[in-house]
């Protein structure tokens, strides 16, 4: 017999996350996930990590982080204090009293959200669940998938949420390579499956970052955070868009984005580039495109926006082709070309969906000999879209190197390049960026793309 109350529901856990005698389980040890774990030991908790992937187990093991977010010093210092325990032994869930999942959430080929991840690691976690446990989702999703895709794999057994363990969603916030936040400093959203679970969730986050932010259910958590990200994707288009019409009236949209951001409320600025890049961006807003077709409304805007950033990487090659030719008299088929910057965005080492990889496909097709630079990514590792570029490695900038090119572009800004050195000994740069005038090097072989 169930003698639990609402009062009493979930009190044995909430002792625990206020003594911090709890366990808790990351599940996905990747940009999101060890971060998470580095947060949480850091507040006080013991952590087990989980992944499937075990090399990565064993890095963390020896203290050695991949991940720019958290240093092997900071590994190191939890790894030692026995408060972070990374394995690939998922029969550890039964050890667990708060389990938070931080797997991929990537689109098929047919561009269809893909929760294979998701579902794996909860029906890995059903295998162990017991009474008292809170799952918490930290992926980014489609509204539904913690009530409709998770909560009948965690309920097959009998459990019922709500009753016997607890069910929440909490998106992850991150700014990739900013040193201005880190987990913890970074509101967060979260949300449970009823009020007990609600209680509980925003406790644990509430124990590891400054500011929770609770809501209403699980649904608007899971769209706050597709909100945020199609918010970006739009007006990142619309601002690209404005870019090749400007730049066809032989306006510099960069000049016009520092005028406007003057005006002190009603405009946020955006800048303009080679396209959308990294986990989330390109990618969440289809989650909700795909969703929404259930519902049969339209998501014009979204698939607009997504259509004028994947043509990015197109509009880049026309205008290095154009100036390739009327600069230099080269057509595009005999040009070397030298990409300074691969990763998606200035002074991370993600790769993922980046433009610059996009770029350098479209470039080979058209027979161009092709290399790249850049000082967070020595060689490309293997992805999922663009695998025939796996293990192509970095070029040395120099001023031989330089020279040896017909065109450099400037696909990602990262601060720890020499851009001086690009300006003094290249022939023509194609700067998709505007890192040039931001680093104060007049040049007039510059053009912006
Ligand atoms: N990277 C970001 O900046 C960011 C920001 C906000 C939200 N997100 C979201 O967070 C989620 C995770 O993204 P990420 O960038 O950390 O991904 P990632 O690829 O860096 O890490 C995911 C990890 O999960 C592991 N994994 C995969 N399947 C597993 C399974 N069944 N069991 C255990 N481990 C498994 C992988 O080996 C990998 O180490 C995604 O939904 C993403 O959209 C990412």
């Amino acid at each position: 017999m169930n003698v639990h109350t609402d009062q009493t529901r979930g009190a044995l856990l909430l002792s625990r996350l206020e003594n911090r005698s709890a366990t808790i389980g990351v599940v996905g040890l990747g940009y999101v996930g060890l971060p998470l774990v580095a947060a949480t030991a850091h507040a006080g908790f013991r952590v087990i990590g989980f992944d499937v992937d075990r090399s990565k187990v064993e890095k963390l093991k020896t203290g050695r982080s991949y991940i720019d977010a958290v240093s092997d010093e900071a590994l190191q210092a939890i790894v030692s204090a026995g408060s972070f325990m990374p394995t690939s032994d998922f029969a550890r869930f039964a050890e667990c009293d708060v389990i938070s999942i931080c797997v991929p959430t990537p689109l098929t080929k047919q561009r269809e959200p893909d929760l294979s991840f998701v579902e794996n690691t909860t029906r890995a976690i059903a295998a162990y669940l017991r009474r008292d446990q809170l799952i918490v989702l930290e992926s980014t999703t489609y509204p539904g998938t913690t009530d409709e895709v998770m909560k009948p794999i965690l309920e097959a057994g009998g459990l019922r949420s709500g009753r016997d363990f607890f069910l929440g969603y909490s998106p992850e916030r991150e700014d990739p390579g900013s040193a201005g936040f880190d987990t913890a400093t970074i509101p967060k959203v979260v949300a449970g499956d009823g009020a007990v679970a609600a209680r509980l969730v925003a406790r644990f986050y509430g124990s590891i970052v400054d500011k929770v932010v609770p809501v209403s259910s699980i649904k608007v958590a899971e769209v706050v955070k597709l909100t945020e990200n199609i918010f970006r994707a739009v007006n990142i288009a619309l601002v690209n868009e404005l870019k090749v019409i400007y730049a066809a009236m032989g306006i510099d949209i960069w000049e016009v984005i520092e005028a406007a951001k003057t005006k002190p409320f009603g405009y946020m600025p955006f800048y303009p580039g080679p396209g959308l890049g990294g986990h989330c961006i390109p990618i969440d807003p289809f989650y909700l495109t795909w969703k929404s077709r259930e519902f049969e409304v339209s998501t014009k805007f979204i698939e607009l926006a997504g259509e004028i950033n994947v043509s990015m990487p197109h509009y880049v090659m026309s205008k290095l082709s154009e100036a390739l030719d009327t600069q230099l008299g080269l057509p595009l088929s005999q040009a070397s070309i030298l990409i300074v910057g691969v990763a998606y965005k200035k002074n991370v080492s993600d790769v993922r969906e980046s433009p610059a990889l996009k770029l350098i496909e479209l470039l080979e097709t058209r027979a161009a000999d092709i290399a790249y630079h850049d000082p967070h990514v020595a060689r490309i590792p293997k992805t999922r879209k663009h695998p025939t570029l796996a293990g192509k490695d970095c070029i040395k900038l120099s001023r031989d190197s330089i020279g040896a090119y017909d065109a450099i572009v400037i696909v990602t800004d990262h601060d720890d390049i020499d851009y001086g050195l690009l300006a003094n000994h290249s022939r023509l740069i194609i700067d998709t960026r505007n890192a040039m005038q931001r680093n104060g090097i007049v040049c007039d072989r510059v053009v912006k793309a």
